[in-house]
């Protein structure tokens, strides 16, 4: 098991704590992985049922019992928008509401396995909440640094709750984000944004369970929202090694979606330009509110090597969506998340879809973590009235 850079190939031993190679590019863990997937198939649906596909030794794992989140069929939904078939793979039902727990429980175990007592993190405010829970469940510190007033009151709370020490930068989280590689890189704090490895690693059994719930027998697509792009740059990792492995014949295509206001890897990829952040980004989905991606070469290699594609949503149709799968199937998520729906709207509106294929939408965030739009927009369909019952019958019908 090595590091490897994505760009020159220069290998790394993993007993060195390393975020990035000398030559600047990107890390991944390499390995040969061998499994017996009948036995592991055996073991209770979850995150470290593919232990021998993470790179952990350690036999001390700080869990919350993430993963196992549910793959809905949404037939409903799938009726109303044209799509033969549609699957939600739900990652809001993770201990702290969103996806980063696959990754929090390799990156806090790999802390401690290195012996570190800090941990630190810039975010838009899931991976906060995430790494400050499974610190506090490790007994170890977290030092979150947050783009000040930009977080969603949810995840602001969650933080608070598990006792991190939260700093407000007056910034975005591009800003954020370049602080904390700056204090990590001089303070024996370990760093837990996905540029971290490990954190990625974690973060491939979500297509490990997609696949393990499909049988695996590979969709068409799987559509996911891009920020900071560590998730669909994990999940085409996963895909790779259940190939090598022989458990899938097919990787499905990787479809990235990004809000209007922060587009910069499908500006890239549409325009057929190079990389260009975006200064100033602005969406309501707060979550992906990111202009400059520390992931966006892998994210890049992702969407060709699986010949997939990307499209960016407007607000509104972020919104529209999160209230249709609130409505149709029960499922309520973040406007980061509805963002996926959107997308597939969009690409089947376009013909960038088929009608007939399958396709599954990855759901990233619990919508109790940010309902203020939710109420705002929807609070005016509340019929408040005095305690007359006869009143109340006539609304009632
Ligand atoms: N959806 C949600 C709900 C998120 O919180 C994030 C990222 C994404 C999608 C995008 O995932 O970064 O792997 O491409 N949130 C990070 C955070 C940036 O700080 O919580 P990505």
């Amino acid at each position: 098991m090595k590091y490897r850079c994505i760009e020159c190939g220069k290998e790394y031993d993993l007993k060195e704590v390393r975020y990035r190679c000398d030559c600047l590019g990107l890390l991944e863990v390499v390995d040969e992985w061998k499994v017996d997937i009948n036995k592991l198939r055996q073991r209770p649906f979850g995150v470290w049922r593919y232990r021998e596909l993470l790179p952990v030794t350690s036999n001390r794992i700080i869990t919350l019992n993430e993963g196992g989140t549910h793959l809905h069929e949404c037939k409903s939904l799938a009726k109303e928008i044209g799509i033969r078939k549609l699957w939600v793979k739900n990652e809001g039902e993770n201990p702290t509401g969103s996806f980063k727990d696959r990754g929090m429980t390799v990156g806090i175990t790999k802390a401690l396995e290195y012996g570190f007592d800090r941990v630190g993190c810039a975010s838009t405010g899931n991976t906060a909440a995430s790494m400050s829970a499974y610190a506090a469940k490790a007994g170890i510190d977290a030092i979150v640094l947050l783009p000040a007033k930009k977080i969603a009151f949810g995840k602001l709370a969650q933080t608070m709750i598990y006792g991190a020490k939260i700093i407000a930068i007056r910034d975005n989280f591009d800003q954020a984000m370049d602080f904390i590689w700056r204090v990590t890189k001089q303070h024996r704090i370990y760093l837990l944004n996905s540029i971290n490895p490990f954190r990625l690693e974690g973060q491939k059994t979500l297509g490990f369970e997609i696949m393990d719930q499909l049988d695996f027998s590979s969709p068409d697509r799987i559509i996911l929202p891009i920020g900071n792009a560590g998730n669909i740059s994990a999940l085409w990792k996963a895909m790779r090694e259940l190939r090598e492995l022989d458990l899938i014949d097919q990787i499905p295509r990787l479809m990235g979606i990004q809000a209007e206001g922060a587009s910069p890897i499908v500006d890239m990829i549409q325009g057929k330009s190079k990389f260009k952040p975006v200064a100033k980004p602005e969406t309501i989905a707060s979550a992906i509110r990111i202009g400059n991606p520390v992931n966006w070469p892998k994210a890049i290699r992702a969407i060709r090597d699986s010949k997939g594609s990307v499209a960016k949503v407007s607000d509104r149709e972020i919104l529209r969506a999160q209230k249709t799968l609130a409505q149709r199937e029960g499922i309520f998520v973040e406007p980061a998340s509805a963002a996926s729906i959107a997308g597939l709207k969009k690409l089947l509106r376009d013909g960038k879809i088929g009608k007939d294929e399958e396709v599954v939408c990855v759901t990233t965030g619990n919508g109790l973590k940010d309902p203020d739009m939710v109420v705002e927009e929807l609070k005016r369909n509340i019929i408040e009235i005095e305690p007359d019952f006869d009143k109340l019958e006539k609304i009632i019908g």
